[in-house]
């Protein structure tokens, strides 16, 4: 959430952070704001509200500010009402003549109001409702308070505070320096040719350099031109390892598509086919599912006697396809919980047993307190995450790596799926080292998996009728999504899809479900979206279609070619390629994105950016 960029170097900073900042806009952009200064000059502070588009106008897309040195920042308001006043960068002083430090910040000071009252009771004042002012005051406080280098002063605010934060500030009485400090959000750090960047994510910087430091938890950060240096609490300087990242530039970019959401829809096959491989080792008869760069040991996996699956929004929702997967291939039995409710409730944790947390950012707040919270029980902890170096790939015990690449879109589409594809091969790899898949079924669902990329693009032949579908429910307010099993975790997924980019409410239930009460909701018109990939649930789930429509629903279905009996039920089908039932789900949910991304665009809104709602949510 928010976004963050820094740079110091030979060229002006200010196009340089926008250029960056417009690359994160998704992570908030309800405002936005730059802080540029010279060597010798005072620093110069232009603020927007609203989307990053005001900033580039009010700045000359950044020409009208000079300076080789600069912070910037895009905002998802948690403090404070979105505004220019809100907006950061923030100041130490009463107006930027007199700002001794000038400071940028994601995430969250939980005890900011214990702060700004003992701030104010030493004289500061405060201009904004941001717990970020009370943060760079505090900086401020303690740098004059014992006249210490900058280190030492951010070391100290950052004791007493509590919360998560990552924060970029620049001090007036250095001015080739800029600082950085991290605990529980994100911030990397690249070096290119003379040149250093600092980011909130990496697509900011990827255009400029590939090679990266991340800088640790309650870790902090020197930056001049072409060098970081890095230091613990203590002030006392730790060495690190570059870093190479392997995304493209052009990954972040659009690349001819309208949006990015459009873009990574397309971007499904190769996704998945990458992931696939990633793990996949050999030809034919002889490919394996090949764990040794995760590391967990045959023994480790024979001995697991529970999986618990720690996740939210969509990555909950793979957590949810997934559990029957892992049952029914691997035998064991799978608990899958909302990250956030997880954490609070002090679960019982089998010490046999295995958390798994899904997330494609590695951020996500709710879901590295799950992690931690398994850890402190004393539980082995996997990660299924697509952002190399992110805190939660850094601190589970074991890794698997979704290769999506950068998923720019807020709602998530190719980062599902490649989630999907790494929980199915974790399901076939358990329940063969456990002794309950043979060797010819192993080879069949690996074939099984390997024609995913090209039924994913078959189905993107049917985007005109999906596309249709949604200009006639352009209007639509309810929706309900139905499916049992896996059908009914992918209706969890379509039904997201549709609430979060189109605004319309939805509501996914298990079809069995509907009797117990949501079946009074159905009246004439309510359109009703089925899902039918499961075999041995199509007939139940189509009577309760035929429930439905006796009461009048609309009904729409998604189900396999050859099922054209449902026509007979249905008012609108669209059909799939078939693939073995356990991997229906990364089939099925592409129409439901598809349906999603067009509806919003009929509704003629901001695909990529919805209201509210930021990529990777780093705050509870
Ligand atoms: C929905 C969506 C969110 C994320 C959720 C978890 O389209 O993107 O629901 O799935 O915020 O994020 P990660 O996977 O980064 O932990």
């Amino acid at each position: 959430m928010c976004g963050i960029v820094g740079f110091i170097g030979r060229h002006d900073a200010a196009p340089i952070l926008l250029d960056g900042l417009s690359k994160l806009e998704y992570r908030g952009y309800d405002s936005a704001g730059i802080a540029v200064r010279d060597k010798n000059g005072d620093v110069e502070i232009v603020k927007a509200k609203g989307r990053l588009l005001n900033l580039f106008e009010k700045t000359d897309s950044g020409k009208a500010l000079h300076g080789t040195i600069g912070i910037g920042h895009t905002r998802w308001a948690t403090h404070g009402e979105p505004s220019e006043t809100n907006a950061h960068p923030h100041i130490s002083g009463s107006d930027v003549s007199d700002a001794t430090v000038v400071g940028v910040h994601n995430g969250i000071i939980e005890n900011y109001g214990e702060m700004k009252d003992k701030l104010l009771r030493k004289g500061y004042k405060f201009y904004s409702e941001t717990d970020t002012e009370v943060m760079v005051k505090l900086v401020d406080y303690y740098y004059k308070k014992y006249n210490c280098p900058p280190g030492e002063a951010i070391a100290k605010a950052m004791v007493r505070v509590r919360g998560s934060y990552a924060l970029v500030l620049m001090f007036k009485d250095y001015p080739d320096e800029i600082w950085a400090a991290r605990k529980d959000s994100p911030m990397i750090i690249g070096i290119c040719d003379g040149e250093t960047y600092v980011a909130s994510d990496v697509p900011a910087i990827l255009k400029y350099t590939k090679n990266v430091y991340y800088i640790g938890n309650m870790e902090i950060a020197r930056l001049k031109e072409g060098s970081a240096e890095f230091f613990n609490i203590d002030s006392e300087p730790i060495t690190k390892e570059l870093f190479e990242i392997t995304w493209d530039a052009e990954a972040a970019e659009k690349g001819g598509y309208e949006h990015f959401m459009m873009k990574e829809i397309h971007e499904q096959p190769r996704a998945v086919l990458d992931t696939l491989n990633s793990m996949i080792k050999g030809e034919g008869n002889e490919c394996k599912i090949d764990f040794e760069c995760i590391g967990i040991s045959d023994e480790e996996i024979k001995a697991i006697s529970q999986i618990y699956i720690a996740a939210c929004g969509s990555a909950w929702h793979v957590g949810m396809a997934t559990q029957y997967v892992i049952e029914d291939l691997a035998k064991i039995p799978v608990r899958v919980e909302l990250a956030s409710e997880f954490r609070y409730r002090s679960p019982i944790l089998d010490k046999n047993g295995l958390v798994i947390v899904i997330s494609q950012s590695g951020e996500t707040a709710d879901s590295l307190a799950a992690l931690r919270e398994a850890k402190e029980k004393g539980v082995k902890t996997l990660a299924v995450v697509n952002v190399v170096g992110s805190s939660i790939a850094r601190e589970a015990d074991y890794v698997i790596y979704t290769l999506s690449g950068p998923e720019i879109a807020v709602a998530t589409t190719k980062a599902y799926s490649t989630q999907l594809v790494a929980m199915y091969l974790l399901a076939i790899k358990f329940g063969s080292v456990r002794g309950h898949i043979d060797k010819e079924t192993y080879s069949y669902y690996i074939s099984e998996l390997y024609t995913l990329p090209d039924k994913i693009k078959k189905i993107f032949e049917t985007k005109d009728k999906l596309q249709w579908f949604a200009a006639k429910f352009v209007n639509v307010h309810d929706v309900f999504f139905i499916g049992r099993n896996i059908d009914y975790a992918v209706s969890l997924e379509g039904s997201l899809k549709m609430k979060e980019i189109s605004y319309v409410h939805s509501e996914a239930y298990a079809a069995g479900e509907l009797k117990h009460g949501t079946i009074s909701m159905i009246e004439d018109g309510t359109l009703v979206i089925s899902v039918l990939t499961q075999p041995q649930l199509y007939e139940k789930t189509m009577s309760n279609m035929v429930e439905c429509k006796a009461r009048g629903a609309y009904l729409a279905a998604v189900t396999t070619y050859g099922h054209y009996n449902i026509e007979e039920v249905a008012n609108f089908v669209t059909y799939i390629p078939n693939v073995d039932a356990h991997f229906m789900g990364s089939l099925s949910v592409v129409p439901l994105q598809l349906l999603g991304y067009y509806l919003s665009l009929n509704r003629g809104l901001d695909v990529d950016k919805p209201r509210n709602l930021a990529k990777s949510v780093t705050v509870e």
